[in-house]
């Protein structure tokens, strides 16, 4: 399953919209009801208002009706590892557990994998989501 997490990352890093930082980033999700989401990153010409593979990732596991993240596996053509934004960490543990895996690639396969409370130690939390 991770090889195939991989593949769906890599598969949808060529989906990217990046004409501003050339910088094509793909993300896949292996939800709790055994599906992979993917997602790229999609640039705006406004260059604030664009997203991460990450987030695109999440909004196709969340509209499908998958509730939770069971691994990720991240994959940047430009960079050897691509660890997650700091904004995509926080929206990776509003739908993870603490002891989800992280899966960072290079173009062969996965090549480190962090627990999300590696990924994101100390992260924003409320009593609302406990
Ligand atoms: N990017 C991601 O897709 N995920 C990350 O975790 C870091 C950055 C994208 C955003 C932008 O389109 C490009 O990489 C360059 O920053």
């Amino acid at each position: 399953m991770s090889r195939e997490l991989f593949e769906a990352a890599r598969a949808a890093m060529t989906k990217c919209h990046a004409p501003y930082s050339k910088f094509p980033v793909g993300a896949a999700i292996l939800a709790d009801d055994g599906n992979i989401y993917a997602g790229a990153n999609i640039e705006v010409l406004s260059f604030p208002e664009g997203w991460c593979a990450e987030t695109t990732a999440i909004g196709h596991m969340v509209m499908a009706g998958a509730k939770r993240i069971r691994e990720v596996a991240v994959i940047a053509e430009k960079l050897e590892l691509c660890p997650p934004c700091g904004g995509c960490r926080q929206r990776l543990a509003e739908f993870a557990n603490a002891d989800a895996l992280i899966h960072l690639c290079d173009a062969d396969g996965i090549r480190k994998t962090l627990r999300m409370d590696e990924l994101l130690p100390h992260g924003f939390k409320t009593e609302v989501i406990g």
